[in-house]
């Protein structure tokens, strides 16, 4: 398999790195309107498999030709927010190079599966399926792996566990108003909410909701970018593979969980041909009342892409 990443930033190359180095693709394109970035970074990735042991080649470049008929294309192009910006502060900015790059994309690899990283990211994807006119189970987004990895996280840190036995997971948009689920948040599976007091998981939640804006508090000049490309690649290699992984991610609902025309988060079934299947589930009335409030927050940064 072929996978074009957009964007040689800190995104894109971390998730090129991380793509590479697991060895499960033939080529990695790393593609990047800045001259000479993407061609030294792919070239100094390729040196590293040598001393690892991936086969995966990976070029550098500033022409979509080289990125032709590739079945993943992971879009990271985009301005990152800094202290005191949003990530919705991004739009304007940001569906300009949506425009510039992702058309040309999609024509090059007419059957690829898009999966969108820049932000603000649910109103990316709908940029970006409006401006392909791919299939919705071909267009969809990173941000509820990475959500729920942030939460799990900090449970971990809370009850000095390991990571890998908190099972989670963190739906709608990927914003202040996603919608971490500790009702159904377990530690090996006993309930997180039997282990903490409220008001400590209250306090998780809200640590989750601000994560993103945490890292971007510290590094001041830029946002998150190991863990967002590590959650991207899990969903490339779901597809390579064809794993059916079970991801929250933002994929467009018509009807389900009650919203329409709209990229929400949810739980999917992620394989060869993209979103493969939607889970549902029944919320509480605290839950849906969640969710339908992030839906509107996302909705309106959906309206003013005016597309
Ligand atoms: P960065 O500034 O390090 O990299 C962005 C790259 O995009 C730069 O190398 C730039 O030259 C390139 N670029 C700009 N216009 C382009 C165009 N037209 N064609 C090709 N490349 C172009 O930013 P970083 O940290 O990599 O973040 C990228 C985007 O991902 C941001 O919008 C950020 O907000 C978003 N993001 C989303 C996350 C999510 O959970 N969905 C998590 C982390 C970041
Ligand atoms: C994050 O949550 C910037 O959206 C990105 O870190």
């Amino acid at each position: 398999m072929k996978v074009t990443v957009i964007g040689a930033g800190n995104v894109g190359a971390t998730c090129a790195y991380i793509l590479s180095d697991k060895n499960i693709c033939k080529e990695v394109v790393l593609l990047d309107i800045a001259d000479g970035i993407p061609q030294g970074k792919a070239l100094d990735m390729w040196e590293a498999a040598p001393v690892g042991s991936s086969s995966t080649s990976i070029i550098g470049t500033n022409s979509y030709a080289d990125t032709a008929n590739s079945d993943i294309i992971v879009m990271t192009a985009g301005k990152p927010r800094t202290p005191g910006m949003s990530r919705d502060d991004l739009l304007a900015a940001n569906i300009e190079i949506m425009r510039s790059a992702i058309g040309e994309a999609a024509k090059a690899s007419p059957n690829a599966i898009i999966i969108i990283v820049s932000n603000p990211l649910d109103a990316m994807c709908y940029t970006a399926l409006k401006l392909t006119g791919f299939p919705a189970h071909r267009v969809f987004g990173m941000a509820g792996i990475l959500d729920t990895a942030r939460y799990r996280t900090f449970i971990a840190m809370e009850l000095g566990v390991s990571v890998k036995d908190i099972s989670a997971v963190v739906l709608g948009g990927h914003g202040d108003t996603m919608v971490p689920l500790p009702r159904l948040t377990t530690v090996g599976g006993v309930p997180f909410t039997e282990l903490v007091s409220k008001e400590r998981v209250d306090a998780i939640v809200q640590r989750t909701r601000d994560g993103g804006a945490e890292i971007v508090k510290y590094l001041k000049t830029g946002s998150a970018y190991y863990a967002p490309a590590a959650a991207a690649v899990e969903m490339v290699e779901s597809i390579i593979v064809d794993q059916k992984r079970v991801l929250p991610c933002a994929v467009w609902l018509q009807g389900e969980y009650g919203s329409k025309d709209i990229y929400m988060g949810v739980p999917v079934v992620i394989g060869r041909k993209g979103v493969e299947r939607i889970l549902e589930m029944k919320f509480t009335a605290e839950e849906q009342k969640m969710f339908d409030h992030s839906a509107e927050a996302v909705r309106s940064v959906i309206a003013a892409t005016k597309l």
